[in-house]
């Protein structure tokens, strides 16, 4: 099942906000930013457009999920999320996770994972991603493979992303996310990090993957594609002159990605999506107070006559 909705009442978003600031203070103190981005990614990227299934619907919790091997690692993110976890320190142990979950217990899974993603981006230097709540959780698990495999190409990527119903520009701007972390061999078969500050989200990315050599930095095969492929190569070269292009598109996309299946609440979706109805409330706004200043100066200058 694709992401349904939740009731998302003034209570609700009450406890969004203070499990951003809860996520905020984690990820930045246990410098965890790059792998729960990873995690965000991994819930929503299974999401099929045609069968509208898979999505960011907090399935990704389940083991027969996180089991999947393109899931690797993911498991820390999870718990990372939940559970309280301590660690012996010599003298006992030492708290090293609040339950941002179990602190927040209204909050689905599919909203906390997708809030983890966009704090992770905010944190770390990268652009503010709108984010809307009220994604139901789901324990259907979808079919292991829906994830991009690493080691293929240019056709494979659009394959998989197309699938989600997301462009060649999506492609490449969420691609940006390698701007943070690491590929660890014994998760993924890869090793290194794609730029020199992983825990900095910059258009660098971007730059090392214009460079022919760049010395001790990562470049999985999907990242070389996107140099190769002409469509794609267009849009690096913009985000490697461009930071503020790069963080504009990112922003859109990581947006998108997030809400892949999901229909945001109605009063949140006409606030929140459509421009045009903020500028005809606006007008509205600017009509009012004309109207009550107006009529302040005429009963002003009625009464000195
Ligand atoms: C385009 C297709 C993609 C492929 C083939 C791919 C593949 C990979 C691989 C193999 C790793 C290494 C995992 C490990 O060994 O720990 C990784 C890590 C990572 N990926 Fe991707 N990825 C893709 C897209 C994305 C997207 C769209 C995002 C986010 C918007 C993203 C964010 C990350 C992050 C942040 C890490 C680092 C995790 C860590 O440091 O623990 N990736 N990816």
């Amino acid at each position: 099942m694709a992401a349904a909705t939740v009731a998302v009442d003034a209570e609700y978003l009450k406890e969004v906000e203070r499990a951003r600031r809860d996520l905020r203070a984690l990820i930045s103190s246990k410098s965890c930013a790059p792998i729960m981005l990873r995690l965000a990614w991994h819930d929503a990227g299974t999401y099929d457009a045609k069968t509208k299934t898979g999505g960011p619907n907090g399935s990704i919790r389940n083991e027969e999920e996180y089991k999947h091997s393109s899931n690797n690692g993911l498991k820390i993110a999870i718990d990372l999320c939940v559970y309280q976890i301590s660690v012996p320190n010599g003298s006992g142990f030492a708290l090293i996770s609040e339950e941002v979950k179990a602190k927040h217990p209204k909050i689905s899974y599919a909203d906390l994972y997708q809030l983890a993603g966009v704090v992770a981006v905010e944190v770390t230097g990268g652009p503010t991603i709108d984010f809307v709540a009220g994604r139901k959780d789901s324990t259907d698990c979808p079919k292991e493979g829906r994830l991009p495999d690493a080691k293929q190409g240019a056709p494979h990527l659009r394959d998989i992303f197309y699938r989600m119903g997301l462009s060649d520009k999506d492609i490449v701007a969420l691609s940006g996310g390698h701007t943070l972390g690491r590929a660890h061999r014994e998760r993924s078969g890869f090793e290194g990090p794609w730029t020199a500050e992983p825990l900095k989200f910059d258009n660098s990315y971007f730059v090392e993957l214009l460079k022919e050599d760049s010395e001790g930095l990562l470049k999985l095969p999907t990242d070389k594609a996107l140099v190769e492929d002409p469509e794609f190569r267009r849009y690096v070269e913009i985000y490697a002159k461009d930071e503020e292009a790069f963080f504009n598109d990112y922003a859109a996309s990581h947006k998108k990605l997030s809400e892949l299946g999901f229909t945001p609440p109605s009063c949140f979706k006409l606030a929140v999506k459509n421009p045009a109805i903020l500028a005809q409330s606006a007008v509205g706004v600017a009509v009012a107070a004309a109207v009550v200043i107006l009529s302040y100066f005429y009963e002003v200058h009625r009464r000195v006559k």
